[in-house]
């Protein structure tokens, strides 16, 4: 049996266009994957299978050994979580109960009624409302959990994006983009805490410093195929790569 999150023969097309060619991919428990490539390369398509917004072609996935079919709104069940694009935040709620509203929809049962005064019970509010606390305090953004979104700076609204993901617990954890719009502080403090997660995590990021710092393995992507795959050691020295990068418009690693 295969541990983590295990990817296999993975193709996607749309139209006449191929966004991903025969794409195998291992998550083991605890690691910690990178997804590059210039742009167009299939990095975000790759995670929309993941996610179960976009069906493979041909390919499985499997989760410790299980096959995987995953439907977006059946991702925490799996054990699976996403940070969103963006912020995606709620305004009108506290960033406690924002982080809450990322749980499962069972645990978010007490958010819900809380806004819609249906019945709930205490304990299960408890038990969310600690949750929840914690991963503030593992996100380092505690002391803002009854403030409003709204006002604050970007990188602590990041930050309680990541919280929002961690709610439920997630086996693996998938990050698009996490340091998109960070200075390059913030992404070392944000190198260090995604470092110290315990659960896997597939990661699409632009910043290659980041990339480099916390990954264990690395897939590069070019036209939806393969171009590398290995240690970030392995993967800067693979003229392959390079080449990759030099015909992109680009012209940098992204
Ligand atoms: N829903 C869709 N319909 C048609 N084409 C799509 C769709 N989604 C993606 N594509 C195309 O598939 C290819 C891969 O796109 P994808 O978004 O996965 O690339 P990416 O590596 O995430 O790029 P970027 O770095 O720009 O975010 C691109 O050519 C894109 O235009
Ligand atoms: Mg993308």
């Amino acid at each position: 049996m295969t541990e983590g999150l295990a990817l296999r023969h993975i193709s996607v097309h749309f139209g006449g266009l191929t966004a991903l060619d025969d794409i195998s991919l291992d998550v083991p428990p605890g690691a910690v994957v990178g997804v590059i490539g210039p742009n167009g390369a299939g990095k975000t398509t790759l995670f929309n299978v993941v996610c179960g917004f976009v069906r493979p072609e041909t390919g499985t996935m499997t989760l410790d050994g299980q096959p995987l079919r995953p439907r977006p709104q059946q991702l925490t069940r799996l054990g699976i979580a996403r940070t969103l694009q963006g912020i995606g935040q709620f305004s009108g709620l506290t960033v406690l109960e924002n982080v809450m509203a990322g749980a499962g929809r069972d645990a978010r049962t007490g958010v819900l009624s809380a806004l819609f005064s249906m019945p709930r019970t205490d304990r299960d509010e408890h038990r969310l409302r600690d949750a929840a606390m914690s991963a503030l305090r593992t996100c380092g953004v505690a002391e803002y959990a009854a403030a409003r979104p709204d006002g604050l700076p970007y990188a602590v609204r990041k930050r309680v994006g990541l919280a929002r993901a961690l709610v439920a617990r997630p086996r693996i954890l998938l990050l698009d983009e996490p340091a998109g719009g960070l200075g390059a502080q913030e992404i070392d403090e944000l190198a260090t805490l995604i470092s110290g997660l315990h659960c896997s995590v597939l990661v699409v990021e632009h910043h290659m410093d980041l990339v480099m710092s916390i990954c264990d393995r690395i897939l590069v992507l070019d036209f939806g195929k393969q171009v590398a795959i290995g240690t970030p050691t392995e993967v800067s020295a693979d003229p392959a790569v390079a080449e990759a990068y030099l015909g992109a418009d680009a012209g940098q690693p992204q």
